[in-house]
């Protein structure tokens, strides 16, 4: 009973830290989109060569899967930090988050922290060179992307 009240409340605090407010009065909202786009636009720079090898339309290239699955990893944990309240398309003009971002907390929540849990893995995988297991893994970090985005992005 307890435990599941301190989990629950572990948790509540987690994402209380994934959207927090814009902090600094000199942060403006856009600034924040827009660093939440660069951080997507290195994301999307990153993964889309893994893809292309693990369908072998470009020769696989253990090292250089390796190197862009650090740089999504990476990436990922640096997102949730660009969703900061205060942020979405009733305030920025320039951007494709939908506002049930911060509506439904706690759904977008799962969907970065699938996202980041898949990414590590993926940046694991990627080390052991294994382009099987690599395949996999990528499919796997993928639909982590279009759930995200299908629920979460404006086409
Ligand atoms: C937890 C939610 C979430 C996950 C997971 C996610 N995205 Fe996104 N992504 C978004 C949102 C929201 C935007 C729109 C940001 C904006 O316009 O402010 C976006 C935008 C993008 C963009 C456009 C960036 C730009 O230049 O404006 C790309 C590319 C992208 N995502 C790729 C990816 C890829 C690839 C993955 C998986 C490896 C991924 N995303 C995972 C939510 C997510």
């Amino acid at each position: 009973m307890k435990k599941t009240l301190s989990v629950g409340l572990a948790g509540s605090i987690l994402g209380l830290g994934l959207l927090a407010v814009v902090q600094a009065a000199e942060t403006k909202p856009e600034d924040v989109a827009s660093y939440r786009q660069s951080v997507y636009n290195i994301i999307g720079w990153n993964f889309k060569p893994i893809g292309a090898m693990v369908k072998g339309e470009v020769p696989f290239d253990a090292a250089a899967v390796a190197r862009h699955a650090q740089y999504v990893e990476l990436m990922s944990k640096a997102a949730p930090e660009a969703f900061a309240k205060g942020t979405g398309p009733s305030v920025v003009k320039k951007t494709e988050a939908k506002e049930e971002i911060w509506t439904k907390p706690a759904e977008f929540d799962s969907k970065m922290k699938d996202f980041q849990q898949e990414a590590t893995k993926l940046a694991e995988v990627a080390k052991g060179g294994d382009q099987t297991a690599i395949k996999a893994q990528f499919g796997k970090t993928a639909e982590t992307c279009k759930a995200c985005h299908k629920e979460f992005r404006k086409d």
